[in-house]
């Protein structure tokens, strides 16, 4: 079997994941399943990206094209990543689906949700395999939290609250993201919350969902920024409430301080968890306590665990969760089962985001079915 893979959008996150193939070429981690991967092409349609692109061809790219839909009907294709601007998801999405081949989706997935229901049907009606971006549930550094949650439920007593806060640099010309069309309405859609806390809202999901389900939620959303015109928001607070009393907050904030960090606080009975200056690949602090005895956890140590939990050899992830999320959307396929996380659970984090927005707009506190 030959996964042919072909990428709309040759960005920046285009690239990680072109470097995350190539890695798992590199070390041949497909071919205990027989399976060779080759990048078939590439379409995007900024040609002087293209052109930098081609000239070394790091990624042994076979063609190169301005013409995305010379890569969607082409039939040697079987795997395709849409990785532009978030306006273009949906509509590539459809066509590629409806041409039979598997997706890895970024996110955000779609500007409605409306759009992303559309999606789910034709995923479903085409019986093709997709993968949503919301790279931080393969993340080592997070699974391990999740583990210390799973392991200690009796132990840390009941769960009281939480802080979760994401600050960004604004993702404009910065030093994370040199892109334009996040100050765009018609590209972005929205700002940070959307945008970037969109793996926070589904973080929590990936936490707490599974013991009490989310019940409400109250959000102040603010559009501060004159890079935008104040049309996409800058900070977003949401107070959300679980059916089990289990409240905290959500603090969503793109600024001018050069930053890309994540700060993680749990609170229970007897204990808590924090986790502190997290990037998604390193941290300055992970750290939990039960009773009097606290426990500090190193970053090596945890991809260890992580490798041997996963049953892979010792590499290093250089690409960090970006290579997992790869190596798990590719084995997937190669077995044909349902990757993970799917568009079901895209939704329910584009869900939570509406919600938030409207529950702003409104001043209210608003409860989820
Ligand atoms: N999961 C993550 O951690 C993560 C990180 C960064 C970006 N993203 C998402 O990935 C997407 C791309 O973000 P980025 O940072 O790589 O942006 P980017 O601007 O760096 O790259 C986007 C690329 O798409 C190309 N492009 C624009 N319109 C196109 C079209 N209609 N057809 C084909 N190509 C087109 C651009 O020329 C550019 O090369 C966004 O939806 C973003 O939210 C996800």
């Amino acid at each position: 079997m030959n996964l042919n893979i072909g990428m709309i959008g040759t960005g920046s996150i285009g690239l990680v994941h072109l470097l995350s193939l190539k890695k798992i070429q590199e070390d041949n981690l497909l071919s205990k399943h027989g399976v060779n991967i080759k990048i078939q092409g590439v379409a995007d349609i900024d040609e002087n990206k293209l052109n930098n692109l081609k000239r070394n061809n790091p990624y042994n790219v076979e063609y190169f094209t301005t013409n995305p839909d010379e890569i969607i009907k082409d039939k040697k294709i079987n795997v395709m990543y849409i990785t532009t601007p978030t306006k273009f998801h949906k509509d590539y999405y459809i066509r590629i689906a409806e041409e039979g081949k598997h997706i890895f989706c970024e996110k955000p997935l779609a500007f409605s949700l409306e759009d992303i229901k559309e999606m789910i049907s034709v995923e479903k009606k085409q019986g093709v395999l997709t993968q949503v971006g919301l790279v931080l549930r393969h993340c080592p550094i997070l699974w391990k939290l999740k583990q210390i949650l799973l392991e200690n439920d009796q132990t840390f007593g009941m769960r009281l609250s939480f802080i979760f806060r994401d600050a960004q640099e604004w993702p404009i010309g910065s030093r994370i993201h040199p892109s334009e069309w996040r100050k765009d309405p018609s590209l972005a859609h929205a700002g940070c919350l959307f945008e970037h806390s969109i793996h926070d809202v589904d973080t929590l999901e990936y936490f707490f969902g599974n013991d009490s389900k989310l019940s409400k939620l109250f959000a102040k959303i603010r559009y501060v920024s004159p890079l935008t015109q104040k049309r996409l928001e800058d900070v977003a607070t949401i107070k959300f409430e679980y059916e089990d009393g289990f409240v905290g907050n959500l603090i969503s904030i793109w600024n001018k301080v050069r930053m890309d960090e994540r700060r993680i606080e749990i609170f229970f009975e007897k204990g808590y968890v924090v986790l502190d200056g997290y990037t998604g690949f390193s941290f300055k602090k992970f750290e939990y306590l039960i009773g009097r005895k606290k426990t500090r956890l190193k970053l090596n140590e945890i991809i260890n665990e992580y490798l041997k939990e996963k049953d892979l050899p010792q590499i290093t992830p250089s690409t960090g969760p970006y290579f997992f999320e790869n190596l798990h959307f590719l084995e997937s396929i190669i077995k044909e089962e349902k990757p993970y996380p799917g568009l079901e659970i895209g939704y329910k984090a584009h869900e939570i985001i509406e919600l938030a927005y409207q529950s702003s707009r409104e001043n209210k506190i608003l409860s989820l079915n």
